[in-house]
């Protein structure tokens, strides 16, 4: 073959592979969607819940999250859904950004991850199949009884110090919603709850409310612990979204009436 032909074929070649090149290196990529991974762990009405039609979690916290998500700037949020006690390792692990569950601020857990400000509160409800007539006072009257508890949560740990393993059968459950209703077939005689989920459960199950133990407790969105720049934006969207209307419009939605 002519040399002339060949390098003409092998500068045209050339010149195709960097023209491919420059257009990949040049074009912008399609501009990426930002989002925010959520960890929740549902079974915890109306915070956070399967919803029997769509089969997706939604709640107060999700939509809560989701307003924050908004204002600080992600396209959407991505939620997964796992155990309660497995939140804080996944922020640790760095699976998910932050963990909005119903989540007492505890000093235990701020060691170990950073929370925001409180925007919920809740005490530690007893509660009982709608036709037992036990009567609580006190931790001391669930001795002997079969208490139901979610693995991981304060109510776990409320009953396990002040009734105590040895005085009551304490079984931990992977979610609230798996405890009354073995409350309701009868496994258990109480569960120990947080109490606006408590009141939840009332509207929807034969049980009902015998005592509150007031343990003061307060719900806070949680990040990895040092995760500064993200605290203080979910910080500052939750002022502005509980000092809006916004806020009564969201519990009017899950709760009926303002709290
Ligand atoms: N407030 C309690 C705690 O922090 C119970 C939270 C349970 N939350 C849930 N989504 N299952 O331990």
């Amino acid at each position: 073959m002519d040399k002339k032909v060949l390098y003409t074929i092998i500068i045209v070649i050339i010149l195709i592979i960097a023209g491919v090149a420059a257009y990949y290196a040049f074009t912008p990529p399609a501009k990426e969607e930002k989002v925010l991974v959520v960890g929740t762990a549902s079974g915890f009405p109306p915070f956070e819940y399967v919803d029997p039609n769509t089969h997706q979690v939604v709640g107060f916290d999700i939509d809560l999250i989701t307003m924050i998500a908004h204002k600080i700037g992600y396209d959407k949020v991505e939620i997964k859904d796992m155990e309660f006690d497995s939140l804080i390792p996944a922020l640790q692990a760095g699976t998910i950004d932050v963990a909005i569950a119903g989540m007492t601020i505890t000093p235990a857990r701020e060691k170990v991850v950073d929370f925001s400000k409180p925007y919920w509160h809740a005490d530690q409800a007893v509660v009982v199949r709608k036709d037992s007539n036990l009567v609580v006072n006190s931790p001391e009257d669930l001795h002997g009884l079969k208490i139901g508890v979610q693995t991981g949560t304060t109510g776990e740990s409320y009953v396990t110090e002040k009734v105590g393993k040895d005085n009551a059968t304490i079984k931990s459950y992977p979610s609230y919603v798996e405890a009354v209703q073995a409350l309701v077939n009868g496994q258990i005689d109480v569960i120990v709850v947080d109490t606006p989920v408590a009141q939840n459960f009332v509207h929807k199950y034969d049980v009902k409310i015998i005592h509150t133990f007031e343990t003061g407790e307060t719900y806070g969105i949680a990040v990895k612990k040092g995760n500064t720049k993200l605290l203080n934006e979910i910080n500052s969207a939750l002022d502005e979204i509980m000092n809006s209307p916004e806020w009564n419009q969201l519990v009017n939605k899950y709760f009926g009436s303002s709290s």
